[in-house]
C-alpha cells in the first residue's frame, strides 16, 4: 500500500518515504497540507486522555478532592510527616515509624557542585545532581523503593549544598536527627531550624509529594517505561517541572503581589493582564474546576505563620479580585487559585529565595515521581503514543546533481 498523509501516522511515515524509489527528475509538487485523519480523536495537551493506571493518588478536579493511596490531603497534613507519606506513596503503607531523615552528600555529587558557575539556576543543579548520582550509583531497572529513599533523602542536602556554595559558603553536614524538611532548612542557613517552620515546610512537602499525571509525572513514567533507570527519569520529571506553567509558578506569584503593590491596584492590574493575554500565576488548573484542595491545605499552613500575616492580607484580597474579574472575563472557563499561590506565602515564611521555590517543589514530589516510576515499571508496558501528521503528501525529492 501506498503511504499517503491520510493513511499515515508520522513513525510509519518516516518508513515508507526510506523505501521509496527514487524518481528522477520529476518536478517537485507543491507542499500541500495533508488533511487530518478522522479515524482516532486527538487532544491537544493530552487533555482528558487516560495515559496510565495508578494507585498513587487521585486527583478529583471536580470535587476539588486530592487523596494520596486514599487518603485525604487535609488528614495527611494534620496528622502525617513527610517521611511518613513518602513511605505511604511508596508502600502503599501509612507507618507510624516511617521515617526520612536528611544523608549526606555523595562525594562525586559534591565535586559536581563546586565545579557549577554561581549563577547557574538551583533547578539546573539539583538535576545535575541527581545526573551525577545516578552515574555514580547506576541504579537498575527496575526502580526499587531502596533507590527512591536513597535520591529523596539526598537531594535536599544537595541542593542545600549549591545554595551555599554559590554564596561562598562552604555547605554543612546534615543533621540526622532532623525531618528532612528541618534538616533541608538546617543545611541551607547552617543553624538549627525554627521548629514551626520546619514543620510548616514539612507540611509544605506533604502537599507537593504527589499529584497524579502530571507533565513532570507523566515525563518521568514515559523515561521508566523504556526501562531506562530511576536517575534519568528524575532528571526528565526536574527539566519538565522547571518551565513556568508546571513548578515555576510559585516565584512568579511573589514578583506578581509585588508589582501589585497593593490591594486597590489589583483590580486595575489584573484586568489589564488578562485582556493582554497574560497568565496571572497561581490560578488555574488542567484538572481542578473547584478550588485545589493544596491551596486550601497551604493557606492554613500560612496562617499559622505570623511573619506572613501582611504578605497574607494583600494576598488573600488580591485573590477575591482576581476571582471575581476571572469569572467576569472568562465565564466559559472556571479558573480558581491553584496550589501555588499559597506556596509562594509558606515558602517565603520559612525564609527561601524565590529561585529555590520550584527546586524546593522539585524535592517535596521526588517521592511521588519515584511512586508512579515504581508503578509504572510493574506495568512494564513502553509509552509510545501516535502523531497526527499534518505535514506536505508524499512527493519526489528534486534532483540537483551530486
Ligand atoms: N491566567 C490567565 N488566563 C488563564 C489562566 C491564568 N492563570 N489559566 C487559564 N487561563 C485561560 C487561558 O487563557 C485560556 O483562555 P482562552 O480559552 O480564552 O484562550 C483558558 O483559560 C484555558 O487555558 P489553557 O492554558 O488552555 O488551560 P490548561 O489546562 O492548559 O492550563 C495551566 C493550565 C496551569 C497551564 C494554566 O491555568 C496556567 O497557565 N496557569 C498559570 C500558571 C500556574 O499557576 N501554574 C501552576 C499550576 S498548579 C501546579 C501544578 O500542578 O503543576
Amino acid at each position: 500500500m501506498t503511504t499517503t498523509p491520510e493513511n499515515a501516522t508520522a513513525s510509519s511515515g518516516e518508513k515508507s518515504a526510506a523505501a521509496a524509489p527514487a524518481t528522477p527528475a520529476a518536478p517537485a509538487a507543491p507542499a500541500q497540507t495533508a488533511a487530518p485523519k478522522a479515524d482516532r480523536p486527538y487532544s491537544p495537551g493530552l487533555e482528558g486522555v487516560i495515559a496510565a493506571e495508578t494507585a498513587v493518588g487521585f486527583v478529583d478536579g471536580a470535587n476539588g478532592r486530592l487523596l494520596y493511596r486514599g487518603y485525604p490531603i487535609g488528614q495527611l497534613v494534620e496528622r502525617g510527616t513527610y517521611g511518613r507519606v513518602a513511605e505511604l506513596l511508596w508502600t502503599g503503607e501509612w507507618r507510624k515509624s516511617a521515617r526520612l531523615v536528611p544523608a549526606p552528600v555523595p562525594e562525586p555529587v559534591m565535586c559536581a557542585l563546586y565545579e557549577l558557575p554561581s549563577h547557574t539556576h538551583p533547578m539546573d543543579a539539583l538535576r545535575t545532581a541527581v545526573s551525577v548520582w545516578g552515574a555514580w550509583r547506576r541504579p537498575h531497572w527496575p526502580p526499587t523503593v531502596d533507590q527512591a529513599r536513597e535520591l529523596t533523602a539526598f537531594a535536599p542536602s544537595a541542593l542545600a549544598a549549591f545554595h551555599r556554595l554559590r554564596k561562598g559558603l562552604e555547605p554543612v553536614a546534615p543533621n540526622p536527627k532532623l525531618s528532612l524538611a528541618g534538616g533541608f532548612l538546617q543545611q541551607l542557613t547552617g543553624e538549627d531550624p525554627d521548629p514551626a517552620n520546619a514543620r510548616a515546610l514539612d507540611a509544605y512537602f506533604i502537599v507537593g509529594a504527589e499529584h497524579g499525571l502530571n507533565a513532570s509525572t507523566f515525563t518521568c513514567r514515559v523515561i521508566i517505561s523504556t526501562r531506562s533507570d530511576i536517575a534519568s527519569a528524575i532528571c526528565g520529571a526536574i527539566g519538565a517541572l522547571k518551565g513556568p506553567l508546571h513548578g515555576g509558578a510559585p516565584a512568579e506569584v511573589v514578583s506578581q503581589l509585588h508589582e501589585i503593590g497593593s490591594p486597590d491596584h489589583a483590580e486595575k492590574w489584573v484586568r489589564e493582564a488578562i485582556e493582554r493575554g497574560d497568565r496571572i500565576m497561581g490560578f488555574g488548573h488542567r484538572v481542578y474546576r473547584a478550588y485545589d484542595p493544596r491551596a486550601a491545605a497551604l493557606r492554613k499552613v500560612a496562617e499559622g505563620m505570623a511573619d506572613m500575616a501582611a504578605w497574607l492580607d494583600v494576598a488573600v484580597k488580591v485573590e477575591d479580585v482576581v476571582l471575581r474579574v476571572f469569572g467576569e472575563l472568562k465565564p466559559d472557563r472556571v479558573i480558581k487559585t491553584n496550589v501555588e499561590y499559597y506556596a509562594a506565602a509558606v515558602l517565603q515564611g520559612v525564609g527561601l529565595p524565590p529561585d529555590l521555590f520550584p527546586p524546593t517543589f522539585a524535592l517535596a514530589r521526588m517521592a511521588g515521581w519515584s511512586a508512579h516510576a515504581i508503578e509504572q515499571a510493574s506495568a512494564d508496558k513502553l509509552i509510545r503514543p501516535d502523531a497526527r501528521y499534518v505535514g506536505p503528501a508524499e512527493m519526489d525529492v528534486p534532483v540537483f546533481g551530486r
